[in-house]
């Protein structure tokens, strides 16, 4: 039997640090339930000192997690931190402590400002801070990527010590290449007094575009846990992507001596729902879950796929959640195929919301002949995204065309059911459409990008509209809007953004 390797997922701390990337409390809960259904291990809830917002997610995470997986909260080395961070987590079953700093030489001198010896009693002491009030600490080493093997294993010595349950061997800049970064982990293994009774994990990023390489290098050199994200969400770059390592280490088990407990079918739906939640879309030719993953275009492959599909694909799709329906709804489906299809696709819809999704279908079915697993996701996102609206859009009306100027009639109402109309003219129907918007809820902002995209195939597909608005403070929010008609989901994608906005600034003020 091969080792179990533990998944850490950080797609709520680590991912949500992405630029845009910025999820609300109910959202994160849904994303919570997804991760469970997949199996991790630990999930990282958030970083709860750093925002009243951050602090009820790793609580509420906490209380919806219970004894199913370990949820774990981010502190920097600081008593006030890890102090904030144990009571996020008082209704947890199995909290987890994440605390550290950092121990390259460029952390040490010119962000922390600490000599090597401070960096190993502060250590030392948030450590057994974090102990006294958690059994399960985890200590990250940052940056541990580009620190003095002697010095990092110093460290480690010392926080295995004072309590250190977990230790986290990041490399935090993606700067390692992958054969040394397992000789790094090696060097541990075989240097550091009492590694042998803690968990060593590996936690890095993609500036060079080989997080997955390193984790894997980290894995056949003594790691037993690895920290990802779903799309490999993350920090610049961003980190490993689970689903690139899991399957990975499926593939190639017997060689690293690895397996882990992950439903892989829940990939592709994974990889869906964190794109909706946090409006950034996954590149087609993305391993695992892009569009292309398997796709066969060329005509030599294609014949080779007929007579066997090993000859051009490495993985089963039905593997990774990436099966094709079976079922085609029309608009002559009724109530009870909706429900099959939505059950198929493991979609939970209440009764109250059922009859406004099964309106939502027909309106759909009425302009498409078809109606895909797609159309109905972006559906049930649309109407997740109003359940939380501050402002829902009641109406949209447009005339434009050559040599029309293009003008927009929208029709608003906010949560207390207060109607508001503008009209605006612009460049075109979008401009006219966001100017008329802008008149109603008068709220500072700059559109830093717009993508449209469609749903599905064929001309009558559901097109999505992603869109990302810059707050004057600097801060990202992004919107979605899906419908048959583009400017109807270029408006959409507005007033999610900008409620987004709003959230944020109710929650901060
Ligand atoms: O990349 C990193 O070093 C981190 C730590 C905070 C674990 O995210
Ligand atoms: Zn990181």
């Amino acid at each position: 039997m091969t080792r179990k390797i533990d998944i850490f997922d950080t797609t709520l701390r680590d991912g949500e640090q992405s630029p845009g990337a910025s999820m609300n409390t109910d959202e994160k809960l849904v994303l919570t339930k997804e991760l469970l259904r997949l199996n991790v291990d630990v999930i990282e809830a958030g970083f709860p000192v750093s925002s009243p917002g951050d602090f009820e997610s790793v609580r509420r995470i906490a209380e919806l997690v219970d004894d199913r997986a370990t949820v774990c909260a981010l502190t920097r080395a600081v008593r006030g931190d890890i102090e904030v961070a144990a009571e996020a987590l008082a209704g947890c079953a199995r909290p987890r402590i994440h605390t550290g700093l950092g121990v390259s030489e460029s952390h040490m001198r010119a962000k922390l400002r600490m000599t090597p010896e401070v960096v190993i009693e502060r250590a030392v002491e948030a450590t057994r801070i974090a102990r006294n009030l958690c059994d399960d600490v985890e200590f990250y080493c940052e940056d541990a990527g580009r620190s003095d093997y002697g010095f990092l294993a110093r460290v480690c010595e010392a926080v295995i010590a004072a309590g250190a349950t977990v230790l986290n061997i990041p490399d935090t800049t993606g700067y390692s290449m992958p054969d040394e970064f397992g000789r790094r982990i090696r060097y541990l293994m075989e240097h550091v007094d009492g590694i042998e009774d803690v968990i060593v994990s590996v936690h890095c990023h993609n500036d060079l575009g080989m997080a997955t390489a390193l984790t894997l290098e980290g894995v056949r050199n003594g790691a037993r846990q690895v920290e990802c994200t779903i799309n490999g969400l993350g920090e610049r770059a961003g980190n490993t992507a689970m689903e690139e390592v899991v399957m990975a280490m499926r593939m190639h088990g017997e060689e690293l001596d690895a397996h882990t407990d992950i439903v892989t079918t829940e990939f592709v739906r994974a990889s869906r729902m964190v794109s909706s939640i946090t409006g950034i879309n996954v590149q087609p030719n993305k391993a695992i879950v892009g569009a292309n993953a398997f796709a066969h275009s060329s005509g030599i492959h294609q014949d080779g796929i007929i007579k066997s599909r090993d000859t051009y694909e490495i993985i089963d799709p039905a593997e990774v959640g990436a099966g094709a329906s079976q079922i085609i709804l029309t608009a002559r489906s009724g109530h009870a195929a909706l429900r099959k299809r939505l059950e198929a696709l493991r979609i939970t819809v209440d009764e109250e919301r059922f009859d406004a999704l099964y309106q939502a279908f027909l309106d759909v079915a009425d302009k498409k002949k078809e109606v895909y697993d797609e159309d109905l996701e972006a559906l049930v996102n649309e109407q997740d995204r109003n359940a939380t609206a501050i402002y829902s859009i009641v109406a949209v009306q447009i005339s434009c065309g050559s040599p029309l100027k293009a003008t927009a009639t929208i029709t608003l109402v906010d949560r207390e059911g207060v109607e508001y109309t503008d009209v605006a003219y612009g460049t075109g129907p979008i401009d006219a459409v966001y100017k008329a918007v802008n008149k109603i809820v008068q709220v500072e902002n700059d559109l830093t990008e717009f993508v449209v995209q469609a749903v599905t195939r064929g001309i009558d597909a559901l097109g999505e509209v992603t869109i990302r608005i810059t707050a004057p403070d600097g801060e990202v929010f992004t919107g979605r809007g899906a419908d048959n008609d583009i400017v109807v989901s270029s408006a959409k994608a507005y007033v999610n953004a900008l409620n987004r906005l709003l959230s944020k600034t109710a929650a901060v003020a």
